[in-house]
Order: structure tokens, then C-alpha cells, then sequence
């Protein structure tokens, strides 16, 4: 029986919760499909920053690359967020990112049909269908490029530099137009390529690579206004390709469309088949504990792993079924509206485990 080794992130906040409900949800789509997981558990972010000074030990890299793929759940907290920089959660979920060299970050936003009623838009600007796959630069730009600090004539200031290469433009580009191929063959490349240089080049790469993809249509747009398009009208999106900081920023913004951000999962991929599945959303300290989290973004997050690392098509189909499905009957409290159930963290992972015993 086909066995896979899984590196485990729980990090901080609302992450063990949400990661426990995902592994349930895994072991149960195991069985029923025939293979087995083994889980690896490690630090990242400020549970590691306590048990050993730093956001990303060594240990936690080896481990991650030792496994087939890696499941994150979020980092962060208001405990850690006066420490400097270098030493934030945050630093060691960039750092995992680099250090595994995953470059591109694929995060799908759709609309789950009986969720339609709980995003902010109006079911006339969502339009027949959504689905939009940001594909984000991870690994360069300004979250990666020079920052400091600096005194000019006695005044404090600080600086952050966006820069990008040819080659770091051309592969990431290269997944958007792969994945348009096998979806709606339409790619937008946001930028701000009236101010920028950086998006200049950006601009003169992504179409430069557009020639090897004749049936992929291509246009580009400003980051502000793609800001504005996605909510007012959502659904002439197939593929967004951007970079590091508007991926971050856009795919956000697009998770609300589909309700709430606890529905939105990523796919973080590099060079070799491993890669990192981590929800969107961040580590909610506000709600950690209290099991009323929304465990479905890591749930997907796991189909996306199915799906995109361990060659598991059919388990991956299976588990954003079962999540469509039990999304009719019951609801965490950011999705709720009334006449659902209203359900717990650990709840919704049952829910979605007892639909797949049933397939
Ligand atoms: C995300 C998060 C991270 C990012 C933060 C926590 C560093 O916002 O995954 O979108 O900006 O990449
Ligand atoms: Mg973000």
C-alpha cells in the first residue's frame, strides 16, 4: 500500500485546531481510497521562537524536505509581535517558503454553491460561476528584498526594495499559462506598471513567455484596478498571475467573494514535487482555543496536496465534495446564515469525515 510521509506545521493561534480537523479528514480519505499517511510533527513561528529562540530551526527544514509534502496551519500572535523583525513567526514562514524554494503560490478562489448566500457580494456581480486561480510570486520581490533602516538629517526613515529577474519572472509565469491550459486558457498579469519598473520588466517577460502559449489569452491589468475588477466583476477572471506583495494583498480580497477566508486554501510549489499547503488566513488569535474556527480552507488545503503532490486525484475530488455537501446542512459561525446548523471547529471536520465514509 502506497504510504506518504507528511510534514506537520500546526505554528500558532487557530493552527493545531484547524491541522487536527485536516489530518482527520486525511486519515478517513486514506482509508477509503487505500494508502497511508504518516505525519512528522515541527515547529514553525512562534511556538518555535518558545522552545527554541528562533521562528525556523534547522530541524523543521529537514524534516519538510525529508517529507512528501507539508501541511501548515498558521503563525503569528500579539505575544510575538514585539520582537524585531528577523525574529517575528513570520520571518520563519517566509523562511520555510525559501528555504524549500517554493516560488509559486496557487490560491483558488471559488464560489461553493450553497455559500453564495454568505458572501458580502450580491449574487448578480458574482454571476453564473467563480473561479479564480491568483497564482503569486513566493519567493521574491519586496517581502524578500533589501529592507533597513536609515536617519536622513536626523530624521528616522525605512526602506523595503522590490526587485524581480528575468528568470523569477519566467517561471512563475510559466505555471500561470500551464494552469490556464488546463482551465479557462485566459491569464491576467497584475501589475503596476505605470509606476514601477519592476513591473515593467514584469510586464515585458510575462509576454515574452505568452508566445510559447498561442491559445492562452492574455491581458494585463493595474493592481488598483484589479483591486476594484474583482468585486465588481469577479467572474472575467481565470488565471491572476502577480507578484509576491498584490498576490498576497488580491488573494485576500478574492477569499471574500467566496464567503469568508477560512474557505480558501493554497498550494505553495517549487521545483521538485513536494510542496506546502497552508489556508490563506492568518492565525486568529482572537478566536483561538474557543474550537469555533473554520477548519475548511486547511480541509482544501489537503485536496490541493492530493491533487498537486501526491498524485491522488481522486482522494483530492473526493474531499471538496464532501466539503460542498456538508456546506448545505452545516456551517461554522463565519459562514453562518440562518437555517444551517451552526457548528464547531471540530464539528465541521467530523461533518466532512462522516460525508466521505459515505462514498
Ligand atoms: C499569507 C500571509 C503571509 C504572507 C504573512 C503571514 C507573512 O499573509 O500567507 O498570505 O504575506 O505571505
Ligand atoms: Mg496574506
Amino acid at each position: 500500500m502506497k504510504n506518504y510521509r507528511i510534514a506537520v506545521l500546526k505554528g500558532d493561534g487557530i493552527g493545531p485546531e484547524i491541522v487536527n480537523e485536516a489530518i482527520k479528514v486525511l486519515n478517513v480519505t486514506a482509508e477509503k481510497c487505500g494508502f497511508t499517511v504518516e505525519y512528522d510533527e515541527a515547529l514553525l513561528g512562534g511556538c518555535a521562537i518558545d522552545a527554541t529562540g528562533v521562528p525556523l530551526p534547522d530541524e523543521t527544514i529537514a524534516k519538510c524536505k525529508a517529507a512528501d509534502s507539508t501541511l501548515l496551519g498558521a503563525v503569528g500572535g500579539p505575544k510575538w509581535d514585539s520582537m524585531p523583525g528577523n525574529l517575528r513567526p513570520e520571518k520563519g514562514l517566509l523562511g520555510i517558503r525559501a528555504a524549500l524554494g517554493l516560488f509559486a503560490n496557487l490560491r483558488p478562489a471559488r464560489i461553493f454553491e450553497p455559500l453564495r448566500d454568505a458572501s458580502p457580494l450580491r449574487a448578480d456581480i458574482i454571476g453564473g460561476s467563480l473561479d479564480i486561480m491568483v497564482v503569486r510570486e513566493l519567493t521574491g520581490g519586496i517581502y524578500f528584498g533589501e529592507r533597513g533602516r536609515l536617519e536622513e538629517n536626523g530624521v528616522k526613515a525605512a526602506y523595503d526594495t522590490e526587485k524581480y529577474s528575468v528568470p523569477e519572472i519566467e517561471r512563475i509565469a510559466r505555471i500561470a499559462f500551464d494552469l490556464a491550459m488546463k482551465r479557462g486558457k485566459k491569464v491576467c498579469s497584475v501589475d503596476k506598471a505605470n509606476v514601477l519598473e519592476s513591473s515593467r520588466l514584469w510586464r515585458e517577460t510575462v509576454t515574452e513567455i505568452a508566445k510559447d502559449y498561442p491559445e492562452v489569452e492574455l491581458s494585463y491589468m493595474y493592481v488598483d484596478n484589479c483591486a476594484m475588477q474583482l468585486v465588481r466583476n469577479p467572474s472575467q477572471f481565470d488565471v491572476i498571475l502577480t507578484s509576491n506583495i498584490f498576490g498576497d494583498i488580491l488573494s485576500d480580497e478574492a477569499s471574500m467573494i467566496s464567503g469568508s477566508i477560512g474557505m480558501l486554501a493554497s498550494a505553495s510549489l517549487g521545483e521538485t514535487g513536494a510542496g506546502l499547503y497552508e489556508p490563506i488566513h492568518g492565525s486568529a488569535p482572537d478566536i483561538a482555543g474557543q474550537n469555533i474556527s473554520n477548519p475548511l480552507a486547511t480541509i482544501l488545503s489537503v485536496a490541493m496536496m492530493l491533487k498537486y503532490s501526491l498524485g491522488q486525484p481522486e482522494a483530492s475530488d473526493m474531499i471538496e465534495k464532501a466539503v460542498a455537501e456538508v456546506l448545505n446542512e452545516v456551517r461554522t459561525p463565519d459562514i453562518y446564515v440562518e437555517g444551517f446548523r451552526k457548528v464547531s471547529c471540530s464539528e465541521m471536520g467530523d461533518a466532512v469525515c462522516e460525508r466521505i465514509k459515505l462514498y
